[in-house]
């Protein structure tokens, strides 16, 4: 049985996340992390597969491997990640996009308060989102695990802005007085664990992450489902193929 039950659906809806520990054998992630040298050291031109780097060089996130990288691929269509999206969002869903975030030992650095919708309304969609972080590595609060606002999706969209000067990219995320007004310290659960272990969210949840202080890289890889008729309106500032799916077969 691959779907979930009514208890982990009605926990989805009022959290706005489920963690499922140990969804993937350890073979699986074994195989993934395997591809992964490889991925980091390609070239686009080659494999199709989109990088975004530190200011140094150093690749943070991989793009596309659902799309050109066998196992990944097999993991983005893998029944156990995509029952449960379509039993939250319908039985018809496409991949948006889906990234490696490296975080790597001591240099992986901060994600700020956000809502990935803070993001995707820029692209023109609805928020029929769901996001599923696979955990290639342990993750722990040295390595700057994800911390999830608990509820926080049922607040709908928040105000936010482009950070453009504590990371070496650009980031979208929430004020600080919004964040003192809303967000308790009850809210805020830090998201450890192993590899294999999955986090489904809604793409309304408040999220972020801390430095990584520790000697072990945190990697993990996030995929996006979209609702197949949600497809990306015209807008103004179009993002590429790599951020914004342009093919829509069902998954
Ligand atoms: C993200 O929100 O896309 C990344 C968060 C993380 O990897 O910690
Ligand atoms: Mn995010």
């Amino acid at each position: 049985m691959m779907g979930w039950n009514q208890q982990q659906l009605q926990e989805f809806d009022k959290l706005g996340y489920l963690f499922v520990p140990g969804l993937l054998p350890t073979h699986q992630i074994t195989e993934l992390n395997s591809a992964v040298p490889r991925l980091l050291a390609g070239e686009e031109q080659s494999d199709g597969i989109h990088r975004e780097r530190e200011r140094s060089g150093a690749v943070r996130q991989v793009y596309l491997t659902h799309r050109y990288c066998p196992p990944f691929k097999a993991l983005s269509k893998n029944a156990a990640i995509v029952e449960p999206v379509k039993q939250i969002l319908g039985k018809d869903i496409y991949i948006w996009h889906s990234k490696i975030n490296v975080k790597d030992a001591f240099e992986g650095t901060v994600w700020l308060w956000h809502q990935d919708y803070g993001y995707w309304m820029w692209d023109g969609v609805d928020p029929k989102l769901v996001s599923v972080m696979v955990f290639l590595d342990k993750a722990t609060l040295n390595n700057g695990c994800l911390m999830v606002a608990a509820g926080s999706h049922k607040w709908d969209r928040l105000e936010h802005y482009a950070d453009e000067e504590t990371t070496s990219y650009k980031q979208w995320c929430v004020d600080t007085e919004t964040l003192k007004q809303r967000l308790t310290e009850q809210m805020i659960q830090p998201i450890t664990g192993e590899p294999g272990d999955v986090l489904f969210f809604h793409c309304n949840l408040l999220h972020g992450s801390g430095h990584n202080m520790s000697p072990l890289p945190r990697k993990t890889i996030i995929i996006a489902y979209n609702e197949l008729n949600n497809k990306p309106r015209s807008v103004e500032k179009p993002r590429p193929d790599w951020a914004v799916a342009r093919q829509f077969e069902p998954v």
